[in-house]
């Protein structure tokens, strides 16, 4: 009799019986029966056959670097580390409706234009449907081969006949790997298909893009089970109302992770953006409580980003935390420090926290400047005018010198700011226009800038 097995669609970790929550990663309800997978490796002790010998190699061997091709998409050419690396396997996940098949049949275009072979295979839409957003885009003469289509051996079939350079997949839900046999979408289908495709890649020379979706829920086989197959991963991402969105490379093997590329999505398809900065900051006014401009760094580039804070008081007893794009925890632990170390208590009150332009913030050296939009909203008092903010903040209410203090310096005074504050310490920087106020710790910042602590 055949052994069920169970296996989790956000981590990828298999079980012998089902459970409501994944014990691999905690996800809720995303445990479903594998049908038709072959089990895992066979028990059998693998010293009873001998294999073959294995040539080892030393360190100091001379690799030439991978061949890369450039599609001219700025933005995207950067995110990938400089170009597209042959052979290589790529997933590009995001939400649906976000603008993926857009960003893929544009990047399509411009690779195909500049002489590398390419050929885009839909399993969503009808090539009519793909050949219509291609003329509304204006790229209607691309010379990129399509076709739609979900089978998967056809689709390789196919592409060992045509040889391409690159090859677009959208999307790896909906293709069908015949030699197993679930529903397209399911976990083992998607795991077989990019498990195919990424060693077609690798055996064939030919680069492909997966596109993944994800979805809040998680209830279709999530695209993280690939995650660990691929070379790079991308994520783009960006709110439905916003029309900016950020491509991030979330892993690559052959360039700097959080890497982010910035697009806006307008009427003719996505545009890149070269200077977000000033995109982020252009929705500002006059500076106003509670309204901090942060000097961040995101992959090799820096960003200025406005950080948004609002306090009132809570008619509830638990009160409330909201806060978009950035970490709940950590803001917690804002909280606590502006608390234990400056005496300002946040009991009894609301907070909010948004970053503008639909960015997400992950660095520490955003510390400052949230402590910053915190108290501006909490006193009512607005920061000096064209001041920027970076810094993190610890424990002990002590503030650390972040990396990249120069470049953060640089761009502030090219987008006219005239004064920053950062934490002292490390080699002195000056940057030319640019007021520079160091501070030690969240208490004597407190005190310089809001006259408290
Ligand atoms: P799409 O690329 O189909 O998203 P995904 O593949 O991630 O599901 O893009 C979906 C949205 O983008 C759609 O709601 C319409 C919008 N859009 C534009 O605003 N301008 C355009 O030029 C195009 C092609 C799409
Ligand atoms: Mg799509």
């Amino acid at each position: 009799m055949a052994k069920t097995s169970f296996s989790c669609s956000a981590c990828g970790a298999s079980f012998s019986k089902w459970s409501g929550r994944c014990e691999g990663c905690g996800e809720w309800n995303t445990i479903s029966e594998d049908k038709g997978l072959s089990s895992g490796p066979s028990k059998k002790s693998l010293g009873i056959k001998r294999g073959r010998t294995i040539e080892l190699t030393d360190l100091s061997t001379r690799e030439t670097p991978p061949p890369r091709s450039l599609c001219g998409v700025g933005e995207l050419d950067r995110v990938l580390g400089g170009g597209l690396v042959a052979a290589s396997a790529i997933l590009v996940g995001g939400d649906p409706g976000i603008g993926k098949s857009t960003l893929l049949l544009q990047a399509a275009a411009r690779f195909a234009q500049n002489g590398v072979k390419t050929v885009y295979v839909s399993g969503e839409e009808a090539s009519a449907q793909v050949r219509m957003r291609a003329q509304r885009l204006g790229l209607a003469d691309a010379p990129v081969q399509l076709a739609a289509e979900t089978n998967l051996r056809d689709i390789l079939t196919t592409l060992e006949a045509e040889k391409p350079q690159l090859a677009i997949i959208d999307s790896i839900q909906t293709m069908w790997a015949d030699h197993v046999d679930s529903a397209p979408g399911s976990v083992s289908q998607v795991r077989a298909a990019a498990h195919e495709l990424t060693t077609f890649a690798k055996r064939h020379g030919i680069s492909i893009i997966m596109v993944g979706h994800v979805t809040k829920e998680g209830q279709i086989a999530g695209p993280r089970v690939v995650e660990h197959m691929v070379d790079t991963v991308l994520y783009f991402e960006g709110e439905r109302g916003h029309q900016f969105r950020i491509l991030r490379a979330v892993k690559n093997r052959f360039g700097p992770a959080d890497e982010i590329g910035v697009f806006e999505m307008t009427g003719g398809g996505l545009s890149e953006v070269v200077n977000p900065s000033a995109l982020f900051l252009s929705e500002r006014g006059e500076p106003s409580p509670g309204s901090v401009v942060f000097a961040g760094i995101e992959g090799t580039r820096p960003v200025l980003v406005e950080m948004q804070a609002l306090i009132a008081p809570s008619p509830h007893s638990q009160p409330r935390r909201a806060v978009v794009g950035w970490d709940s925890s950590r803001l917690a632990m804002i909280l606590a420090v502006l608390e234990a170390r400056c005496g300002i208590p946040f009991a009894g009150l609301d907070v909010y926290l948004n970053v503008a332009g639909g960015m997400k913030i992950s660095e520490p050296a955003a510390d400052l400047a949230v402590a910053a939009a915190l108290l501006s909203a909490r006193e009512d008092v607005a920061l000096p005018a064209d001041t920027a903010v970076f810094g993190e903040i610890s424990l002990s209410g002590a503030l650390r010198p972040a990396p990249q203090t120069e470049n953060r310096l640089k761009e502030a005074q090219k987008l006219g700011f005239t004064a920053a504050i950062a934490p002292s310490g490390g080699k002195s920087i000056a940057v030319t226009g640019l007021n520079l106020r160091h501070t030690t710790d969240l208490a004597g910042f407190v005190g310089e800038f809001f006259g408290a602590g």
